[in-house]
């Protein structure tokens, strides 16, 4: 027997529908309540209490609406989740496990990640590979302004570009690293900016590993959705035409309504 609820996507803003985008590409029958924070974005230069709180006013909504899980689809967020949200009646999962794993699974032995100031602060992504394989090299270059930016919409094409290449340098320059993982969603919104910088790179998207984490769970709990039809809804506490925006940008379908709350 199977669970027709929504999994409940939460994000500080767009960023999280990069995962969504996996999510419909490859488990189109799970519905999908979106929530983007978009009003309180950025997050990666919040504290870990301000952070906290609208996170769980997050959840708690998403829970109102009766979801089977909520997927963490921000790696700042992902950060404290464990140590909030582990108690709650569903699965919250965070997105920088998977990807820790993925490094390991890989035998990758030296990687770099690109993420938020708060992120990076809090070496979330170093523990989590080191305690599986501690000869792993993790360097980091946090980004105060990136996430802020690509939320907005309104970027230009050079104002992206110059910033991507100043973080892929400072970067770099630290440990000359083949494999990035782009630690904030937002960042994969804007890959082509990435790979135009540094064509060799392995840049590891962590939005994938997340959905098959989720999927395997769900499998494991007998609560993978049989609909049909699933439904897309997203939510935002912000304007919902930077969500039009997005979603075209990631060439994904058009969700059944799109709410400003
Ligand atoms: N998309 C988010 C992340 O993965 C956060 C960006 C932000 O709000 O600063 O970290």
């Amino acid at each position: 027997m199977g669970d027709n609820r929504a999994i409940g996507v939460i994000d500080s803003g767009v960023g999280g529908l990069t995962v969504v985008k996996e999510f419909r590409n490859v488990f189109p029958q799970e519905s999908i309540i979106y929530l983007g924070d978009n009003k309180n974005v950025p997050y990666g230069n919040k504290t870990e209490q301000e952070i906290y709180e609208l996170t769980k006013n997050m959840i708690d909504f998403l829970i109102e609406k009766d979801v089977k899980l909520v997927a963490v689809a921000c790696n700042t967020i992902s950060t404290i989740v464990d140590k909030y949200f582990s108690s709650y009646n569903i699965p919250v999962v965070n997105i920088i496990k998977p990807t820790a794993d993925y490094v390991v699974r890989e035998s990758i032995k030296e990687v770099g990640v690109i993420a938020t100031m708060f992120t990076v602060s809090t070496a979330a992504y170093d523990k989590l590979i080191r305690e599986q394989d501690e000869s792993v090299e993790i360097v980091s270059e946090g980004c105060p302004t990136l996430a802020g930016i690509i939320d907005s919409g309104s970027f230009t094409d050079d104002e992206v570009q110059e910033l991507v290449n100043l973080h892929m340098t400072n970067l770099l320059s630290k440990r000359n690293v083949r494999d990035v993982i782009l630690g904030c969603t937002h960042y994969p919104i804007v890959i082509d900016k990435f790979i135009k910088n540094n064509p060799k790179i392995n840049f590891i998207n962590p939005a994938y590993e997340q959905v098959m984490y989720i999927d395997n769970l769900l499998s494991s709990k007998g609560q993978k959705s049989e609909l049909e039809k699933s439904e897309f809804q997203i939510y935002t506490t912000g304007s919902k035409d930077i969500y039009y925006k997005m979603l075209d940008i990631l060439t994904i379908e058009k969700p059944d309504n799109i709410i400003e709350i």
